[in-house]
C-alpha cells in the first residue's frame, strides 16, 4: 500500500505520533503541515524525515487565499489523503472539495455533543459522565462531517481538563490510525450520514 497521506496539525502532535508509529500508515505519511511554527508535531515529522511545512495564516492576505495555497501544496505533493490531527483552523472549500471523503478528522468528544476547540472542558462544565472520542470524515461544516468511529470514554469525579483529555488522547491514539488504514485502504463506505466499514472491521 503506497497512499499518501498529508497530516495536518497546530499542536503538540501526539496524534501525529501515532500515526507515525503504525506499521502501515506512518511509512505513507509524506508531508506534514502547520498553522503554527512552533507547534510539536513540525518537530516529530522532522525527526522522523517527513518533510513538514509551516502555512502561516498572517502570510495570506485573506482567507481565500490562504485555502488556496493549502489545496495547491497538497497538490503539488501529490496527496491522496489528509488527516486533520489537532488541526485547529477550520478548513476552507478548496481543501474539503478536492478531498471529498478522503479527509479524517479526530475529535475529543462523543460529536455532535461538545464541538469546537475545548471539548473535554466543555464536557466537565456541562457535567457530563461520560465523552469521548469521534473520528469522523471532514464536510465543510465544524466537526460534522459522517461519523467513522466513536468510543467512550468515563468523567470521573476527580477529573480537571487535563486528566479528562489525558484519558481521551489515549482513545485517540489507539482508534486514530486504525480509521487513517481504513481509509487509506478504501474501506470506508459512505451511504448519507452512514459510514460502513467494508470487510469486517479493524
Ligand atoms: C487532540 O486531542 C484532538 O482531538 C484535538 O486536539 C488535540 C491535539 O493533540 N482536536 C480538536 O479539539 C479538534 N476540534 P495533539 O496535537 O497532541 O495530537
Amino acid at each position: 500500500m503506497d497512499a499518501r497521506i498529508a497530516v495536518l496539525a497546530s499542536g503538540a502532535g501526539s496524534n501525529l505520533q501515532a500515526l507515525l508509529d503504525h506499521p502501515s500508515v506512518g511509512p505513507c505519511i509524506e508531508l506534514v503541515v502547520s498553522d503554527k511554527p512552533q507547534a510539536g508535531a513540525l518537530e516529530r515529522a522532522r525527526g522522523r524525515g517527513v518533510k513538514a511545512i509551516v502555512l502561516e495564516p498572517a502570510h495570506s492576505a485573506t482567507r481565500e487565499e490562504f485555502d488556496r495555497r493549502l489545496a495547491e501544496l497538497l497538490e503539488e505533493e501529490a496527496i491522496e489523503f489528509v488527516a486533520l490531527a489537532g488541526y485547529m483552523r477550520i478548513l476552507g472549500p478548496p481543501v474539503v472539495r478536492s478531498f471529498k471523503e478522503r479527509i479524517l478528522n479526530v475529535h475529543p468528544s462523543l460529536l455532535p455533543a461538545f464541538p469546537g476547540a475545548q471539548a473535554p472542558r466543555d464536557a466537565l462544565a456541562r457535567g457530563a459522565k461520560v465523552t469521548g472520542v469521534t473520528i469522523h470524515l471532514v464536510d465543510e461544516e465544524v466537526d460534522h462531517g459522517p461519523i467513522v468511529m466513536q468510543e467512550c470514554v468515563p468523567v470521573l469525579p476527580d477529573d480537571d481538563e487535563t486528566s479528562l483529555h489525558e484519558r481521551i488522547q489515549v482513545m485517540e491514539h489507539r482508534l486514530y490510525p486504525q480509521a487513517v488504514r481504513l481509509l487509506m485502504e478504501g474501506r470506508l463506505k459512505v451511504e448519507g450520514r452512514r459510514v460502513h466499514i467494508l470487510d469486517g472491521g479493524p
